[in-house]
């Protein structure tokens, strides 16, 4: 039976877990990485590569070296977010055609679905290879901040990977249900997720075994990355002051600058003092080198990085007062996320709660673990669980005067289904749009436009007689359905659907498509590559034993060892897979034959 898996997709580093008789246990990457930088780039070959070998390609081809994608998915190009992430991208971040941000990657102009699969399809190798069998069901994580277009561009990403999810989770809630077996008494849970990319804070209350989240809030463009930016900030600011000389144009430099900063903010996690060297970053008119050299000490990284903090405070605050708790009715603070590990962060949580975060379970580590223990709760291979999620962003439409209409209210447990009769405003009236959006504030414009409905084909009537009944779901994924009926004759409404961002089906059919075939050339290669390097080390045995012990050796066997020579020589150069697998069977074969029969004659 083909084993679930859990993907912790993250925005500087993924995670990929399974259970395995009750235990979770984490898949680390080839090169012996139990979180896997999420960076995609390209070899000098012109081959995708990814992980800890992209990352570093960071220096050196920092135009194709493409990371933080999470923080682009789903998202419009003229977005502040985007706008923001454009002064530090490295990479080409280009507008397309319906208005969504697209990456230039080695001059293809690819979607960030595009990108995040190539990153997914590279997971589910490396879980293949190292269970030694396809995976399963697939439970992906999200931020419990992401709206509707996030979570139907991650789920997109996965499919044309070739994965078949199961489920979408929130990212906090994934980490709770890892720590289930730790939490003993009911009472509230506050799950504290500080990232790379983005923040969440969730509320839970546990209830006779039942976990229900209560309260979410959470800004998806707030994480470490932002501290490494207020750092390498520092670091320009000191190199201005010091040669009078402005690199923050200088992309260059600018990469290396932001890793010597994510750097010194770790060690200061550690230490109270660390020094930031940067040899050789800048190259001057004058010929002449110039090295950076500076120490930072934690009390400079928290005057820099406080207000980042505070408004992950400010937001478990909200998120508090929204249900009306004060923070001593909360019972433990999970600690989730790698920047989590920041000292400052537990000091003002300490200070806000009156008592300390928990660091039970490894912060990078517990969501993906969460993320496969919901793939086998769903699968009934594991004692159930239930819990209760909730949708983090109010749904509703656009009404007369750019209002916003709310249907399903912020924190409303999920799935949940909400329908609403809509009517004409004008005689013989055929078409009703309907504009959906997801989001808090009262202009309708203002909230993230998830797609436009068009009601056609009402029958002719005067103004509000038709009853149009409108349903909008949202399903345990977060994801938003939305269906019409016309009341007066029962039949479903035809809809043109028009989403406002993201791949359309036909596009997703055809990368799916394009994926399979991709990947299946790919195994294709790899199979090759290792038959051709079994075959040309089998050939150097043979030879070797050959002529090492010939006089050992009967005429016969001789004569078999050179047909089979020829038979390698020539499978090598037809290139043709399962000749090449017959042939190193065979050489396998009688090399261990001639090494038995050697090392029998040796012990006579
Ligand atoms: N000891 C530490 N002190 C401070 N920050 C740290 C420490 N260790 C890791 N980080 C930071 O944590 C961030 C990565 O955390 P994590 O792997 O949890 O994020 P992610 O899952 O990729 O992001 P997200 O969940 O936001 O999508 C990086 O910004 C990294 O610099
Ligand atoms: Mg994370």
């Amino acid at each position: 039976m083909s084993k679930n898996i859990g993907i912790d997709l993250g925005t500087t580093n993924s995670c990929v877990s399974f259970f395995e008789g009750g235990v979770p246990e984490i898949i680390p990457n080839p090169e012996g990485s139990r979180v896997i930088p999420s960076i995609v780039s390209i070899s000098r070959e012109k081959k995708p590569i990814f992980g800890n070998i992209a990352k570093r390609q960071f220096i050196s081809d920092p135009k194709n070296t493409i990371w933080g994608v999470k923080r682009i998915i789903g998202r419009k190009y003229d977005s502040p977010e985007i706008e923001k992430i454009k002064s530090v991208a490295s990479y080409k971040i280009i507008e397309s055609e319906n208005g969504d941000a697209q990456i230039d990657f080695n001059g293809e102009i690819c979607t960030p679905e595009e990108i995040s699969a190539m990153f997914l399809r590279y997971l589910k190798g490396i879980a293949e290879d190292y269970l030694g069998e396809e995976v399963g069901k697939v439970v992906v994580t999200v931020p419990a901040f992401f709206n509707d277009a996030q979570r139907q561009a991650t789920k997109n990403a996965g499919e044309i990977a070739g994965l078949e999810i199961s489920r979408i989770i929130n990212e906090p809630t994934a980490a709770l249900i890892a720590y289930r077996d730790k939490i003993k008494t009911d009472g509230y849970y506050a799950v504290y997720d500080l990232g790379g990319g983005t923040f969440d804070i969730s509320i839970v209350e546990v209830k006779d075994e039942i976990f229900k989240v209560v309260s979410t809030l959470g800004d998806t463009f707030l994480g470490g990355n932002d501290f490494d930016a207020a750092v390498s900030q520092w670091i320009l600011a000191e190199i201005k002051n010091e040669i009078n000389t402005d690199l923050s144009d200088n992309k260059d430099s600018i990469q290396r600058i932001t890793q010597a900063a994510e750097k010194a903010k770790i060690e200061l996690s550690f230490n109270s003092e660390t020094q930031i060297s940067i040899p050789y970053l800048f190259h001057s008119k004058k010929g002449g080198n110039y090295h950076f050299q500076k120490s930072i000490s934690r009390d400079d990284l928290e005057l820099l990085t406080s207000s980042l903090v505070a408004r992950t405070i400010q937001l478990v605050k909200d998120s508090l007062s929204e249900i009306d708790l004060e923070p001593e009715n909360i019972e433990k603070i999970l600690l989730v996320g790698g920047q989590s590990r920041m000292p400052m962060v537990s000091r003002y949580l300490t200070e806000l709660f009156s008592k300390e975060p928990k660091f039970d379970l490894n912060p990078e580590e517990v969501v993906s673990i969460g993320a496969a223990m919901q793939s086998e709760l769903l699968h009934g291979r594991m004692r159930d669980l239930l819990l209760l999620d909730v949708t983090p962003l109010s749904l509703g439409l656009e009404t007369k005067g750019d209002k916003f209409t709310k249907l399903i209210d912020k924190n409303s447990s999920i799935p949940i289904k909400k329908s609403m009769i809509f009517t004409t405003i004008s005689d013989n009236q055929q078409t009703v749009k309907i504009h959906v959006l997801q989001g808090e504030r009262e202009i309708a414009s203002e909230n993230k436009s998830l797609g436009n409905f068009n009601l056609i084909g009402i029958p002719l009537a005067p103004k509000g007689l038709p009853q149009i009944e409108v349903t909008f779901e949202i399903d345990a994924n977060g994801l938003v359905k939305v269906s019409a009926i016309d009341k007066q004759t029962g039949l479903s409404q035809s809809m043109n659907v028009q989403p406002a961002s993201g791949l359309s089906p036909e596009r997703i059919k055809q990368l799916i498509e394009d994926a399979k075939e991709f990947e299946m050339k790919d195994r294709e290669t790899i199979r090759m590559n290792r038959a051709v390097a079994g075959l040309n080390e089998e050939r150097e045995s043979i030879k070797f034993f050959m002529g090492r012990y010939s006089e050992k050796l009967s005429e016969r066997e001789k004569e078999e060892i050179d047909i089979l020579l020829t038979q390698i020589e020539e499978a090598l150069e037809e290139k043709d897979p399962p000749a090449m697998t017959g042939t190193l069977m065979k050489a396998i074969d009688v090399r261990k034959r001639i090494n038995n029969m050697l090392v029998a004659d040796f012990e006579e």
